[in-house]
């Protein structure tokens, strides 16, 4: 049975937290590859709604192994805090979710380090404060500590001793802030490292088998193609490889075996952080999208900035991923606009370019080239199948599936698992 694969194709929010928990329904293992708590994915089930930062969204369906892959970078505290607020719950996790020893590991000087780096810098990123970037710098300088390291509490204390002298002096001396005691670290972690024991495992070993024996496998992608640390907008970007180019590498498995992917796309476009957004809207659409859209992060709450849907870039990261189908989101919210925009070219030093420029610096001069659709009244969310639309909903779709190159398969027009149509 192939895998399905889910990822962002813009900046992150794209809503896949609704479109991972409906495809993973069929799945008998989901995983998380990369990323951390910085991503925030919002579930609505039965009235109830969870927002998860780390934990894969089969954890609420309560026969399905979950597993944390190798290329996550893990904040014990916020994995734990997940831990608690399901069990709490109802929805005990000891047997079905397990974490990859291999996995790196965020300390607490991690997310020193992502403010003091982000308060001097002179352009700013606009991080979510999570020590993502640190945590992923440390593990490619070999520096890091994987779960591996934490679970076997005598290991965490000698490698602590060596490595935090060194973060400490930087802390202190290269930003002048204060140093982390090393006693309140390993009280603090003599806890997690007992905790997290009974979770650790070589996950990628348990993908392949189930790949093997035929399971359905969901691999769940976090962030958006655009913030993809080689792909993405540099530096305006996360530090994994958000794409699904990242997948094998962050899962363990060959690259054949990442199956059917889906890309999730906004029907129109939002970003939160720093960073170029050719589409971005002037104040008066930035405002009615996030107003009609409640466009704000799921993580760190911070207002998304919104703009009209960039068929450039999704032409792009639909090539770039090799995307088999797309996952339309919040068509709804574009009702009562009237005419509904789509960037199909830029215009950067009086030429047009159909390609998204590599060079991220070309973004910052450009002149959207837009095509206008028009719009409907109707409300989409009391629409069950695609033939309930207006007709032009149903063409704004078409000009989407003929940007992307691929068929919308999935269309959501609420936030409810019901407001969803399969095709
Ligand atoms: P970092 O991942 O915290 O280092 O942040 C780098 C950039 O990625 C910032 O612009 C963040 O706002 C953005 N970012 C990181 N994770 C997400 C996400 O899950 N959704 C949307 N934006 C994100």
């Amino acid at each position: 049975m192939p895998a399905t694969t889910v990822i962002g194709t813009q900046w992150g929010d794209e809503g896949k937290g609704k479109i991972l928990d409906l495809v993973a329904d069929d799945a008998d293992l989901v995983v998380r590859y990369q990323g951390g708590a910085n991503a925030g994915h919002t579930v609505k089930v039965r009235g109830e709604q969870f927002v998860f930062h780390l934990l894969p969204s089969g954890v609420l369906h309560k026969t399905k192994l979950n597993l944390i892959a190798n290329g996550v970078v893990l904040d014990p505290e916020a994995l734990l805090a997940e831990i608690d607020e399901l069990t709490g719950a109802g929805y005990a996790l000891d047997g079905r979710l397990f974490v990859s020893g291999r996995a790196h590991v965020v300390m607490p000087y991690h997310k020193k380090f992502d403010q003091v780096r982000e308060a001097a810098r002179t352009v700013k990123i606009g991080t979510t404060s999570r020590g993502i970037g640190p945590c992923y710098t440390d593990k490619m300088a070999r520096n890091g500590f994987r779960l591996y390291d934490v679970v076997d509490f005598e290991r965490f204390r000698r490698k602590l001793a060596a490595v935090l002298p060194v973060k400490n002096k930087i802390l202190q001396g290269a930003y002048g802030a204060e140093p982390i005691d090393e006693e309140e670290i390993l009280a603090q972690f003599e806890n997690f490292s007992a905790r997290l024991r009974p979770f650790a495992a070589d996950t990628g070993g348990m993908v392949r088998k189930a790949l093997k024996e035929d399971k359905n496998v969901f691999f769940e992608g976090a962030q958006g193609t655009l913030l993809d640390i080689d792909h993405g907008t540099y530096p305006f970007v996360t530090s994994s490889n958000s794409c699904a180019l990242g997948l094998p590498a962050g899962a363990g498995i060959p690259p054949q075996a990442a199956g059917r992917i889906i890309g999730v796309a906004k029907a129109y476009t939002t970003r939160v952080g720093e960073g170029p957004f050719p589409t971005e809207g002037d104040g008066a659409l930035d405002e009615a999208l996030r107003k009609a859209g409640d466009e704000f992060g799921a993580t760190t709450g911070r207002p998304r900035r919104c703009g009209w849907l960039d068929g450039v870039a999704l032409r792009y990261v639909s090539e770039l991923n090799g995307l088999s189908a797309i996952a339309l989101t919040k068509l709804d919210v574009l009702t009562g606009m009237n005419p509904i925009k789509v960037c199909t070219a830029y215009k950067i030093g009086g030429a047009t370019h159909e390609d998204f420029p590599a060079d991220t610096a070309l973004l910052d001069g450009v002149e959207p080239v837009y095509e206008s659709l028009p719009g409907w009244d109707d409300d989409l969310r009391g629409c069950h199948t695609f033939d309930d639309f207006p007709a032009a909903a149903k063409e704004y779709v078409a000009f989407v599936e003929k940007i992307a190159g691929v068929r919308a398969s999935i269309i959501s027009v609420g936030p409810g698992r019901e407001e969803t149509i399969v095709r």
